[in-house]
C-alpha cells in the first residue's frame, strides 16, 4: 500500500496544516472544500507559511514552489478517487463526517484508506457509515499540524491490521510521532488534558488567584511550557467548551463538564487569541 496522492477533506485551520504537512512531505495533495473561494483562501495561508518557512531558511523557493505544485483545489469529492488516503477534517458533527464517509466509501479505490481527524467524536460510529469499516482509523492531529508532531492514530474495533500498520507508516513517513490509541473519548491527549486544563480554571475562582498566576505557577513550578489559561486561548474556549461537553457526555465525570468561567466567556464571545480576547488581551 503506497501512498502517493492524499486527500484531504475540508481546508480549514486543521485541515489546510495537515494539507501544508503532506505536501512539505512531498506528496500529491487533492483539497477539497466546499466552496472554491473556502479552497483558495487555504491555499493562500499555506502559501503564506511555507513562505515564511523560506524566510527563515527552513525551505528554499524552489521546495516551496514544488510543495505548491501538488496541490489541487477540488469541490467535488468524486474528485478524491484517486487518492491512497483520504483525511477528514471538516466540521466536528457526527451526521456531516458519516455522509461524507458514506460518500468516500463509494468512490476511492479498493485499498484505500479512509481516516478521520475527529477529536471527541466516535470513529467507530463513523466508520460505521461505510461498507467496509475495516478501512477506517483516526488520525488526530495536533494544532498547529505543520508545528506539532504528534498524531493519534486511532483503530476500531473494526480496522483491519493492515490498515492500521499502514496508516502508522504513513504518519512517520510524513515527519510525524504517531501513538496507538484505541477509540476512547478523549483518546490520550485530551482524555489527560481537559479535565485538567478545566481544572486549572475552577482554581482561579476556588483560590481566588488571577490567570497571570495560575499561569506562572504552573510554568514554574511544574515546568509546563505554557500556562493553562495562555494555552486554553490558544487552543479556542469555544473549541475547548466543544471538546469538554462531549468527553463529559461520553465519561459523565464532573471534571470534564466545562467550568461556568468558560461558558460566560463563550457566552461574551471572549474566545481568545483568535477574537483578541480571552484571558489575555491580545493585538489584531
Ligand atoms: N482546531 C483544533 O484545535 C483541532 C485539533 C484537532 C482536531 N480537530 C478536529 O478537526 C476537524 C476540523 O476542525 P477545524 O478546527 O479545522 O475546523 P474549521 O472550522 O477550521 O474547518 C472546518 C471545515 O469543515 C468544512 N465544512 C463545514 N461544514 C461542512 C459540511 N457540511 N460538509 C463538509 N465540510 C464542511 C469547512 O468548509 C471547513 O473546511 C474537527 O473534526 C475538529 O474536531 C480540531
Amino acid at each position: 500500500m503506497e501512498i502517493s496522492r492524499v486527500g484531504v477533506v475540508g481546508l480549514g485551520t486543521m485541515g489546510s496544516g495537515i494539507a501544508q504537512v503532506c505536501l512539505q512531505a512531498g506528496l500529491e495533495v487533492v483539497g477539497r472544500e466546499v466552496e472554491l473561494d473556502l479552497g483558495e483562501r487555504a491555499l493562500a495561508r499555506i502559501d503564506h507559511y511555507l513562505s515564511r518557512g523560506v524566510e527563515k531558511e527552513r525551505l528554499t523557493q524552489a521546495d516551496k514552489d514544488a510543495a505548491l505544485g501538488r496541490l489541487t483545489l477540488v469541490t467535488d469529492v468524486a474528485e478524491l478517487g484517486s487518492c491512497g488516503l483520504v483525511i477528514e477534517a471538516a466540521f466536528e458533527d457526527l451526521e456531516v463526517k458519516r455522509e461524507l464517509f458514506e460518500q468516500l466509501d463509494g468512490i476511492v479505490a479498493s485499498d484505500a484508506i479512509l481516516a478521520t481527524n475527529t477529536s471527541a467524536l466516535s470513529v467507530t460510529q463513523i466508520a460505521e457509515a461505510t461498507q467496509h469499516p475495516e478501512r477506517v482509523v483516526g488520525m488526530h492531529f495536533f494544532n498547529p499540524a505543520p508545528v506539532l508532531p504528534l498524531v493519534e492514530v486511532i483503530r476500531t474495533a473494526h480496522t483491519s491490521d493492515e490498515v492500521f500498520d499502514a496508516a502508522y507508516a504513513f504518519v512517520q513517513r510524513i515527519g510525524k510521532e504517531p501513538v496507538a490509541c484505541n477509540d476512547t473519548p478523549g483518546f490520550i491527549v485530551n482524555r489527560i488534558l481537559i479535565p485538567l486544563l478545566n481544572d486549572c480554571v475552577r482554581v482561579l475562582d476556588e483560590a481566588r488567584v488571577a490567570p497571570e498566576d495560575v499561569d506562572r505557577a504552573m510554568r514554574f513550578g511544574a515546568n509546563w511550557p505554557i500556562g493553562p489559561c495562555a494555552l486554553i486561548d490558544l487552543i479556542g474556549v469555544d473549541v475547548h467548551v466543544h471538546a469538554s461537553e462531549a468527553l463529559h457526555a461520553a465519561l459523565g465525570e464532573e471534571r470534564m463538564a466545562p467550568p461556568r468561567r468558560l461558558l460566560e466567556m463563550q457566552e461574551a464571545g471572549q474566545l481568545g487569541r483568535k477574537t483578541g480576547h480571552g484571558f489575555y488581551e491580545y493585538e489584531a
